[in-house]
């Protein structure tokens, strides 16, 4: 199967009434991990790459990887996703690469760091916007801040400090055209979301409610979802690594959102932290080992079993036969 335009999955989601992990990688054994758990639970998947990701493996050998998987796994939905461009241009190189779908976060400036103005943001946003879509190509964009710094990119701001604003959210939304919206509800990247399990007050759930009853036809998106989980912590921490106690985002919350007009769902840290523990342990339980296999060939199943989970808590699990890829030409016309 051709990769898929975000677009199209999500749509077939929001029909559905499910919500769609999109999932992070940097190498190999994440991109098949990925794909094992899709297969194994008939699910259409997004995977997304950072700018980092793409700095780390090289642009040709992310792309090449992602082929593989599409030829490997023809029964898949696969959407090949930019996850935070920071520029028009980083937009522009993704497109150009074969990235079916490319969030452009204007809620940061150009550094990925200083939080922008609203102006700047629709300006960016709607560039990005007439060139993705003249191609078919699905364009996320954020509205309000998330907290926390990961690869890089972030405000380190508070996670509550600027949290998306409905009534903005709608303005957005009307002037840039945009598939897909992310939005601040104070969720942060990386494992350090919560001091304590996320109530009201911390995780604004009632955002995402007013949001989608504003705009009941916009895909939204939570960012920083991971929901840490103390079991894969303990791992860590069992065999000699010190993560300091951690809440992330309590899968119930995310099936609530998903209710209320969430369909994608992004998911690093809980692979990073399955990935890290099942290594660990290897090196911990057997430190003659030296071949890479040895603990490369666990921490990929372990991350398989987490996503196995996600995708069937998030309810795409079974829908990857549903329908026929549109092909981006055909998109480009519907726009
Ligand atoms: P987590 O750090 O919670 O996995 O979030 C990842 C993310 O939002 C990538 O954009």
């Amino acid at each position: 199967m051709a990769f898929v335009s975000m677009r199209q999955v999500l749509d077939e989601a929001a029909q559905g009434g499910y919500g769609v992990g999109a999932f992070n990688v940097n190498n190999m054994e994440q991109i098949q991990a990925i794909m094992e758990a899709a297969r194994e639970t008939k699910s259409p998947v997004i995977i997304q790459a950072s700018r980092g990701a793409r700095k780390y493996s090289n642009d040709r050998f992310l792309y090449h990887l992602m082929l593989a998987a599409s030829e490997l796994y023809p029964e898949i939905p696969t959407v090949m996703h930019l996850d935070h461009g920071n520029s028009v241009a980083t937009c522009k190189s993704a497109i150009e690469m074969g990235f079916t779908s490319v969030m452009m976060d204007g809620s940061l400036m150009e550094d990925g760091k200083t939080p922008s103005t609203f102006e700047y943001n629709v300006k960016v946003t709607r560039e990005v916007v007439e060139m993705a879509h003249a191609k078919g190509i699905t364009v996320e964009g954020e509205i309000g801040t998330l907290g926390g710094i990961e690869d890089g990119h972030g405000a380190g701001v508070d996670s509550l400090a600027h949290v998306t604003d409905p009534a903005q959210a709608e303005e957005f939304v009307k002037l840039t055209g945009l598939d897909a919206l992310a939005v601040a509800i104070g969720t942060s990247h990386g494992a350090y979301k919560f001091s304590t399990k996320p109530t009201g007050a911390t995780l604004k759930m009632d955002r995402v409610i007013e949001i989608h009853k504003r705009l009941p036809n916009v895909h939204l998106v939570m960012h920083g979802s991971s929901s840490v989980p103390k079991e894969l912590q303990d791992v860590i921490n069992a065999y000699g690594g010190k993560l300091k106690p951690t809440w992330g985002v309590p899968v119930e919350e995310i099936q609530l959102g998903i209710k209320n007009g969430v369909r994608k769902v992004n998911v690093d840290t809980d692979s990073r932290l399955a990935i890290t523990g099942a290594i660990r342990r290897v090196f911990w339980e057997k430190p003659e080992e030296f071949d890479p296999r040895s603990y490369l060939s666990p921490a990929r199943d372990a991350m398989k079993q987490v996503i196995i989970q996600r995708m069937t808590q998030f309810g795409q699990a079974g829908h990857a036969a549903d329908y026929q890829p549109i092909p981006p030409s055909e998109m480009a016309k519907r726009y």
